[in-house]
Order: C-alpha cells, then sequence, then structure tokens
C-alpha cells in the first residue's frame, strides 16, 4: 500500500519508527519533519493531505503531541476525513464506518508498541459501505455547502 507520513517535532521520533517498520511492507512517502527541530504542524499537515488528495498515496498518517492539531488542520482539506486514535478499535472503525483517510496519532499519548496496533487496525480496515456512505457524503455535503473545493 502506498502510504504518505508526516509528523511536527513532537511526532518525529515516532514517526520515524512507524517509517522503517512500515517501509518493510509498504510503499511509504516520507514528508518530513527531518528532525526535533521546531517546525510547525500544519505545515505537514498540508503535505500529507496533498499527497493523499493528488492520490499519490492510499492513506496518511500525521504525528504530532497529541494527534489534534494534525486532525484539525487535515479536516480543513477537501476530501480528507481524518481521525485521531489512541487505541486499535477506533482506528478500524475509523476506516470501517467513517471512511477516513488520514490517521493522526498523538506521540506524547501513546507509545510506539500500541501506535503500530492502532496504524495496523487502521490500515487493515475496509469501509463498510451501505448505510455509512449515506453518513460519509453527508459530510461532503456539508463540505460543499460551506465552501471548501472538493
Ligand atoms: C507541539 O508542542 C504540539 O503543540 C503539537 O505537537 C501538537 O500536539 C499540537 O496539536
Amino acid at each position: 500500500m502506498k502510504i504518505a507520513i508526516g509528523s511536527d517535532h513532537a511526532g518525529y521520533a515516532l514517526k520515524e519508527e512507524l517509517r522503517e517498520w512500515l517501509s518493510e511492507a509498504n510503499d511509504v512517502l516520507d514528508m518530513g519533519t527531518d528532525s526535533e527541530q521546531s517546525v510547525h504542524y500544519p505545515d505537514f499537515a498540508r503535505k500529507v493531505c496533498e499527497a493523499v488528495r493528488a492520490k499519490e498515496a492510499e492513506l496518511g498518517i500525521l504525528v504530532c503531541g497529541t494527534g489534534l492539531g494534525m486532525a484539525i488542520s487535515a479536516n480543513k482539506f477537501p476530501g480528507i476525513r481524518a481521525v485521531v486514535c489512541s487505541d486499535p478499535f477506533s482506528a478500524r472503525m475509523g476506516r470501517e464506518h467513517n471512511d477516513a483517510n488520514v490517521l493522526c496519532i498523538g506521540a506524547r499519548v501513546v507509545g510506539p508498541g500500541l501506535a503500530a496496533d492502532i496504524v495496523s487496525a487502521f490500515l487493515s480496515g475496509k469501509f463498510a459501505g451501505g448505510r455509512h456512505s449515506i453518513r460519509v457524503q453527508k459530510i461532503a455535503d456539508i463540505e460543499s455547502e460551506f465552501g471548501k473545493r472538493s
């Protein structure tokens, strides 16, 4: 699977661990950051979301201190459905029910072992469609109504 991954400085170490592990079985696009020097998380949310929107990656993963700033930023991009997850069940349901295409993780919230389980659940989840398609379409309708390009 083609996956775009990015982080800010707070998420850098976890992003590097996830990148190395994911690269064993996936085609991983590393969108930075590349050190623990302070940066601004929206810049990296932008890079990953633009890659997902351009279909350069099927799914995106964003890591910051809490996952929250990344998710707020990512959800400003048309067509992006970003979820913050601290447990594998939510990550799987994010794919199955919400057709999430970006996973946000807080490196100050979860450790690397749990983060890997969260990522595995997210990647293996499949959108269930059916009634959930109607709801996801309603999200897209809200996006269109309030002026975001799709
Ligand atoms: C950086 O200190 C921190 O604010 C950022 O990583 C993230 O947690 C924001 O939501």
